[in-house]
């Protein structure tokens, strides 16, 4: 059990990622997505195969009252506008991390990365104006949510914090979050190769 002293579960998820953030971002960057929109369109692939990875989260039953707003939050409708917009064609089906169920500790690591990857977005968004692209029309998912995007983080961490979480079930959110970013490394690797 955690006690009180300890640092909220988000730092916490923070922290045993830091280095894995850190590869990501690296990795991302050093395929030069803004350089062109041709760039730009894979990392708009490894978006939507991470997003579509993800979304089974979104419609997950189990999180009801923890995250009402859950589904809402979701942001692969976004990203498979901004693919229509830029006319590419949409990555092909491929398995599941959930294929086999959600475990909802697991999930919420997931979603802490999902989520905070909309903190770095707004980095993004600046750098996506270059190509002349933006909410409007082919990096909508990269848009400020309504509420603001540290509303809309401190909303999405106060509920990742009030979950109640035995010893097994926080590791394996740690464990989920680090899947998480794992596969999003895979899948950058992957759309920049
Ligand atoms: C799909 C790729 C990405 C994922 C999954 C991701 C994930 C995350 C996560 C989980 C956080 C929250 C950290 C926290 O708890 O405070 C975060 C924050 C952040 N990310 Fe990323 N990130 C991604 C790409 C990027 C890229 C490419 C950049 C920079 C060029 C970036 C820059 C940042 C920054 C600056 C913050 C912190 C913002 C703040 O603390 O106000 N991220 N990201």
């Amino acid at each position: 059990m955690t006690t009180l002293a300890s640092p909220s579960r988000a730092r916490r998820l923070a922290e045993a990622t830091r280095p894995m953030h850190g590869e990501l971002d690296s990795l991302i960057m050093a395929g030069q997505p803004f350089a062109s929109r041709e760039n730009y369109t894979r990392f708009l692939r490894m978006q939507y195969r991470l997003h579509r990875a993800a979304d089974p989260l979104f419609h997950h039953a189990g999180y009801a009252s923890l995250l009402p707003d859950l589904h809402e939050r979701r942001r692969l409708p976004a990203v498979m506008d901004d693919l229509v917009a830029l006319g590419v064609e949409r990555p092909e089906r491929e398995a599941s991390p959930f294929a086999d169920g959600i475990d909802a500790a697991t999930g919420l690591g997931w979603l802490y990365v999902v989520e905070g990857s909309n903190l770095g977005a707004a980095i993004l968004l600046k750098l996506a104006a270059k190509l002349e692209l933006g909410p409007a029309f082919g990096a909508s998912h990269l848009a400020t949510p309504e509420d603001g995007r540290a509303g809309h983080w401190r909303g999405f961490v106060a509920a990742l914090d009030a979950a109640e979480l035995d010893d097994e079930e926080e590791q394996r959110a740690v464990e989920g979050a680090k899947a998480a970013f794992t596969h999003a490394v895979v899948l950058t690797r992957e759309c920049f190769a």
